[in-house]
């Protein structure tokens, strides 16, 4: 298995089968040479520097009704919020002061945000702090709605695609919701010069690791700039909540191949994995990570953006994450950058 990992190490790629053997190996000298090779190409592209994105949770309402997600439209137990033009703004503003240079507005698909409404806001945000970049991440809408928010100021824009499988994409989505728009989203927005972003969730039901090599190989086609994974968690109003969330191991497992795989790729280290382990968001940074997306929504709405159980962070002791991930990123010997951390050139 090392000589796996010296040739995805050495070459960007690997067959199939080899990639598929790496994925399913479970033995910790594996692991390790693993993440020791995976730090040592973010270490030659990145350095020790880790880049902050301040997460603002804009809604909770949703039209789509994904079936492993506790904000589904059909889960009647959610709570829904949406914030006002002066609550984002005042997220911001305090994003600011606390040294956060990216500022993602992300949310589920509500109508309520209209181009108008987030043109205005997009603007408004890039006139207050020309040395920020803003991201989106309010999922499949128009190739004219994102024309009209990338010419507002948007940079940057994540939307997942899930799992590039389109057996395992319809047992996680209704009938109405199309893995061929949501490619046709992720090649538009390319298209239009936003910075992407995409990703899928590792364990979700149903997911076999030939699905997991599909993800990789539609990212090749791709060539998104971030990549954004993390364990399924399930959440207690909705049909999954009975399956296992994700491995912490596979998930470590595919943060380095994913390094390995694409060098100068942004890599988080999500939320999703800092909920599953204590030390999640550590070991992803040792396994290649280099970006933290703390939570920058009010207080009083985190509980409400609710995607799955027992999500970090949505307490009143976090109404610093800043101050908490920067302690935990000098921990595991990386230091937060100032910069608005830009992709490397693919
Ligand atoms: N567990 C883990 N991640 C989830 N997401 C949604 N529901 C869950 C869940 N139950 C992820 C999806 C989505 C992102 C915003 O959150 O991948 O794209
Ligand atoms: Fe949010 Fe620690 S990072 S409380």
């Amino acid at each position: 298995m090392k000589e796996l990992v010296e040739k995805l190490y050495s070459t960007g790629d690997l067959s199939d089968d080899e990639l598929k053997s790496l994925i399913e190996c479970n033995d910790t000298e594996t692991a390790e040479f693993l993440t020791e090779k995976a730090d040592c190409v973010r270490r030659k592209y990145y350095g020790n520097k880790v880049f902050l994105r301040g997460l603002i949770e804009i809604s909770s309402y949703c039209k789509n009704n994904c079936l492993y997600c506790g904000i589904r439209r059909g889960n009647k137990n959610a709570q829904r919020y949406r914030l006002s033009r002066e609550e984002i703004l005042s997220c911001c503003e305090n994003g600011y002061s606390l040294g956060f240079r990216t500022f993602v507005m992300q949310g589920g698909e509500d109508s309520f945000f209209t181009d108008e409404f987030m043109c205005g806001i997009i603007s408004e945000i890039k006139n207050k702090y020309p040395d920020c970049a803003v991201t989106l991440s309010l999922g499949e809408r128009s190739k004219n709605s994102y024309k009209l928010m990338k010419n507002a100021g948007a940079d940057r824009y994540l939307l997942r695609h899930e799992t590039a499988d389109e057996e395992l994409y319809k047992k996680l989505h209704p009938s109405e919701m199309i893995l061929q728009n949501r490619k046709n989203c992720l090649y538009n927005l390319k298209k239009l010069g936003y910075q992407v972003g995409t990703g899928f969730m590792v364990g979700v039901p149903f997911q076999t690791t030939e699905n997991i090599v599909s993800d990789l190989r539609f990212m090749q086609e791709l060539k998104p700039q971030m990549i954004g994974i993390g364990p399924f968690i399930p959440h207690s109003d909705t049909d999954f909540k009975n399956f296992p969330h994700g491995s912490l191991e596979l998930v470590l497992r595919i943060l380095g191949i994913l390094r390995l795989m694409f060098p100068k790729v942004l890599l988080p280290a999500t939320t999703a994995l800092g909920t599953i382990s204590p030390v999640g968001r550590e070991l992803g940074l040792k396994t290649g990570c280099n970006v933290v997306m703390p939570n920058l929504s009010p207080v009083a709405v985190r509980k409400k953006y609710d995607l799955y159980d027992n999500k970090i962070c949505t307490g009143e002791e976090s109404a610093e994450c800043r101050g908490c991930l920067e302690r935990r990123i000098n921990s595991v010997g990386y230091v937060i950058s100032q910069e608005r951390g830009d992709s490397l050139e693919l």
